[in-house]
Order: C-alpha cells, then sequence, then structure tokens
C-alpha cells in the first residue's frame, strides 16, 4: 500500500479542501501530534466512515507544551506514521512546520475559560490556550465538515467543544471512546517513555477508575465514596496523583454525587511520565 501524500505548505493545503468541497465532497480532520496508535487509527477509521475525504494533521504543536515539559523529546516518527495512516486509508496528511504555524509576530490566543480550569489546566498552565489555538487555525486552514477527537483527552475534548459552540465553527466535532491495551492502560503516545515495571505500574490508572465505575454500576452516587475505591488502587502503585476527581461529563463542573452523568479523571506521574485517564461512570 502506497504511503498518504504529505501537504506542508498551508496554502496548498486550503486550495487542496477548496477543491474537495467543489466537488462536493464532505471532509474529515483528524488532528495529531504523531507518533501514532491504535487510539489515532481509530479516529482515522472513524473520519473514514463519516466523510470522502480524510485528512491527517501530524503537528507538535510548541505552544501548548511547558517551558518544562516534553516538547523537544515528544516521539516523532513521520515515516511510520505515514505507513500506518495509509493502512487506515488516508486521503492526506498535513504536516506544517512551526514556522509556517506560528509567524515571529503571532498574537493570538484563545481562551476557553471555565471548561480549561482546574484538572490538566491547574498543572498545565496555558496549556488549553495551546490547544484551543492550534486546533482553531487548523480547523481554519483544512475547513473540514467535521473533526473527530478521543474521549481519551476529555477535557480537551470538552474545551474544543465549548470553543466550538462559542464562537460558531461551522465544523462537526466528534468525540470517540478511549482505545485501551489489555490491562486497560490508554494507548498515548508518551507510553513509549515507560520503563517495563513503570508500563506494569501504569495499570494501575484503569484499574483504579474501573473499581469506581464497578462500585457506581451497583448504584454508589458518592463521589466520594467512590474516590475513596479508585484512589486505594491508585495511590501505592504509582509515583504521585496529580488529580483523582469526579466531574459532570458535559461541562466538567464538580460533582459530588454521579446523580449527572459523570466523569472520573486522573492524572499520575508514573516513573517521571505523567499519564492521564477517565472513565464514565454509572452509565
Ligand atoms: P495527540 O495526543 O496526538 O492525540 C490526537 C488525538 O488522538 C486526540 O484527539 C486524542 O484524544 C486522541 N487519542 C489519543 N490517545 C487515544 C486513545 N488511546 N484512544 C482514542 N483516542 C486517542 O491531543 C493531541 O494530540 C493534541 O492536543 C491536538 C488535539 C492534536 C492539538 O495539538
Amino acid at each position: 500500500m502506497s504511503d498518504v501524500p504529505v501537504v506542508a505548505d498551508l496554502a496548498a493545503m486550503s486550495a487542496w479542501s477548496e477543491a474537495a468541497r467543489g466537488r462536493g465532497e464532505r471532509i474529515a480532520l483528524v488532528p495529531t501530534m504523531g507518533a501514532l496508535h491504535r487510539g489515532h487509527l481509530s479516529l482515522l477509521a472513524e473520519a473514514r466512515r463519516r466523510a470522502q475525504r480524510v485528512v491527517l494533521s501530524i503537528f507538535v504543536n510548541p505552544m501548548q507544551f511547558g517551558p518544562q515539559e516534553d516538547l523537544a523529546k515528544y516521539p516523532r516518527d513521520l515515516p511510520g506514521d505515514l505507513a500506518k495512516a495509509a493502512s487506515v486509508g488516508c486521503d492526506l496528511a498535513f504536516v506544517p512546520d512551526p514556522a509556517g504555524m506560528y509567524s515571529p509576530d503571532f498574537q493570538t490566543a484563545i481562551e476557553v475559560r471555565e471548561v480549561s480550569q482546574g484538572l490538566c489546566g491547574a498543572r498545565r498552565p496555558g496549556h488549553f490556550v495551546g490547544v484551543a489555538t492550534v486546533v482553531c487555525k487548523l480547523l481554519n486552514i483544512v475547513r473540514p465538515h467535521v473533526a473527530l477527537f478521543g474521549e481519551k483527552d476529555f477535557q480537551q475534548l470538552a474545551v474544543i467543544r465549548r470553543m466550538g459552540v462559542d464562537l460558531n465553527l461551522p465544523v462537526e466535532i466528534v468525540g470517540l471512546p478511549t482505545v485501551r491495551e489489555l490491562d486497560g492502560l490508554a494507548l498515548s503516545s508518551r507510553n513509549s517513555y515507560l520503563s517495563a515495571s513503570d508500563r506494569q505500574r501504569a495499570g494501575a490508572l484503569y484499574a483504579g477508575l474501573s473499581a469506581a465505575k464497578a462500585l457506581a454500576d451497583k448504584g454508589e452516587r458518592r463521589a466520594s465514596v467512590l474516590l475513596d475505591v479508585a484512589m486505594a488502587e491508585i495511590a501505592g502503585r504509582v509515583d504521585r496523583v496529580d488529580y483523582l476527581e469526579v466531574r459532570a461529563a458535559d461541562d466538567l463542573k464538580p460533582l459530588d454525587s454521579t446523580d449527572r452523568p459523570a466523569v472520573m479523571l486522573v492524572a499520575a506521574l508514573v516513573g517521571g511520565t505523567r499519564l492521564i485517564d477517565n472513565l464514565r461512570l454509572g452509565s
């Protein structure tokens, strides 16, 4: 199977989409930072089902990384990514340069206020401003009819949905379930940082979330009880729990009880790697 054609130039990308739109074709965009795994490929496969044209973007977005974060060492494998994308069917890879995306006098930022607060927003100041800004730029350049994101990054998805509504973006935002390893660990490009023993311990996040979900399925609604059950699985196996919280699944407001559709979200440090995961409760 031949690899996917690559476009780096922003104007060429927009012209490609314009031509596809002119032919009446529906365009789907799957934004990524590359180092593709089965989670990303599930988004591409669903994109294929929803549109005639599938665009994958690969851009390790400097604006969403903090100064102490892993921008320089973030895994990059363009040839591997293109081969994987081809295996599920993808029409074009948009791979812009940082200099093309951010000119020296770039000075605009999109802040989605409330949904970005707390959780990852508290530990990664400016992160969601970087995410919202780059996603808005990608949507404006590619102009897809539909854009697909993973629930793995639950707060990110909520931020992007809010931005879409607030800014009247003419695109359908679709969220898809988390793809996991056999022990439940959510696939992530950052899992490649884990040593063999850290990889084993990383299973604690899903073990904790699923213990809470099992209890919620039996009718327990008190967030404090559900959090205790999850924490008992997680705390002893990871190096630090950044947060473990129950929030409303739609607007991410804190919840004491899972009377509304709820999600439990966790971030933890395992051997220097920060992992996040989440699971809906009681549905
Ligand atoms: P990245 O981490 O590469 O993820 C790209 C997309 O894949 C996101 O929508 C993410 O939620 C989804 N994804 C990651 N792991 C997944 C899994 N295990 N199952 C299902 N989907 C998964 O998220 C980003 O890049 C960036 O912040 C981006 C949105 C591209 C903006 O720069």
